[in-house]
């Protein structure tokens, strides 16, 4: 096993009906909290019932409803106008991977000396200009779907529209102090989000389970647990959305992928890479971006390196099964489904390129990935 540096301060407060807690523990962090979420009416049943919780406990709030899909620089700025202007002391982010996030950057962007937010993402690998935060408001984060695992890591996906580019900010600050999981919130998600969210979550471990380091028995259960947990139990929500037990599974499986305990010591995470360039070029969302790379990731490595591939099919299934397990969920699995040819290739290895490669001129992965290896991956995912 690598050696490496662990620490992750987030309260958790999980299982069936916690949502009620917000107050008394919202009231913990401040008084008057800025609410990051959506404006399309999917979370605004929880969004009252927070309000409400929040009164309750003597707690001013206002919300920001302009959370979109992967969050644009621009709309997390405007965020940090009304935050200042309200003056939250705290930010609670309620929703999936994007609200999370963007309340990570607006929770950040207040307190930013160094002028354009977009200065704190990390949005080239091989030429670290990014200058992290270094404080933000205290966060507390209500997850509504199971996926990113932003309610407890230290890291914020945003994208720059004009840009056309997605990446990352980087920081101990952006730790929530409070996470509420309460799985009863996503009773009501739509299916399609509901395995886009599985899939996304299934990513997170298999990447560093396949890429990372070769030799680590507990690891290794450990991502291989995440995968196993959400392979049952996501068909079971898909057919039955209120089912408590595959509800509450999935959403610590979506936690524990991605809070650093099934991954210390491995930094890789290549098929991110590409899948962030599927989005931010073809607007491909992110869970279908990453059931689209996985299958073609996996088919191709496995002549390279079989060793973690045959034991996935071991274990899991074999990987033409988990392609079909993919399709049978909802997600497409194949870029041309998706609209994207092989003359687009070319595009997206240079937006790879752009933001990805390491000072080597490669995507830092186990073993490396060149730009023809990268050429030779996307045309298995067509
Ligand atoms: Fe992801």
């Amino acid at each position: 096993m690598n050696s490496f540096t662990y620490q992750n301060p987030v309260k958790v407060i999980f299982g069936a009906g916690t949502l009620a807690q917000t107050g008394v523990e919202a009231a913990k962090l401040g008084s008057r909290a800025l609410i990051v979420s959506y404006g399309d009416g999917s979370v605004t049943e929880t969004l009252v019932k927070i309000i409400g919780l929040l009164a309750e406990a003597g707690v001013a709030s206002q919300e920001f409803l302009e959370v979109t899909p992967n969050p644009p620089i621009e709309m997390i700025t405007r965020g940090v106008e009304v935050a200042k202007a309200f003056a939250a002391d705290f930010v609670i982010g309620v929703g999936g991977g994007s609200a999370m996030d963007a309340a990570k950057a607006i929770a950040a962007g207040v307190l930013y000396p160094y002028g354009d937010l977009w200065n704190m993402v990390y949005a080239s690998h091989s030429n670290i200009t990014a200058k992290p935060p270094e404080k933000a408001l205290p966060l507390m984060q209500i997850p509504t779907l199971p996926a990113t695992g932003s309610e407890m890591n230290m890291c914020s996906v945003v994208s720059s529209t004009m840009r056309k580019q997605k990446s990352y900010i980087w920081a101990d600050c952006l730790f929530a102090k409070t996470a509420i999981l309460d799985p009863e919130l996503t009773y009501t998600l739509p299916p399609f989000q509901t395995a886009c969210g599985g899939i996304d979550a299934i990513s997170h471990v298999l990447e560093i389970f396949v890429n990372g380091q070769p030799k680590s028995d507990l690891l290794h259960e450990f991502q291989l647990g995440v995968i196993k947990t959400i392979v049952k139990n996501l068909p079971i929500a898909l057919a039955n959305p209120t089912d408590a037990d595959a509800r509450t599974e999935l959403m610590w499986a979506a936690t524990c992928g991605i809070n650093g305990w099934a991954s210390p010591g491995d930094a890789w995470t290549p098929m991110h890479q590409v899948g962030h360039v599927l989005t931010s070029r073809h607007g491909i969302n992110h869970g279908t971006s990453l059931a689209i790379m996985m299958p073609a990731w996996m088919n191709y490595f496995k002549r390279i390196k079989p060793a973690p591939y045959e034991r996935f099919e071991r274990e899991i299934m074999p990987i033409a099964d988990f392609k079909a397990f993919i399709a049978q969920c909802g997600v497409a699995t194949t870029l041309s489904e998706k609209g994207v040819t092989e003359s687009d290739i070319p595009g997206i290895v240079e937006g790879v390129k752009t933001v990805s490669f390491n000072a080597e001129g490669v995507l830092a992965s186990n073993p490396p990935v060149t730009e023809q290896m990268l050429v030779e991956i996307l045309k298995e995912a067509l």
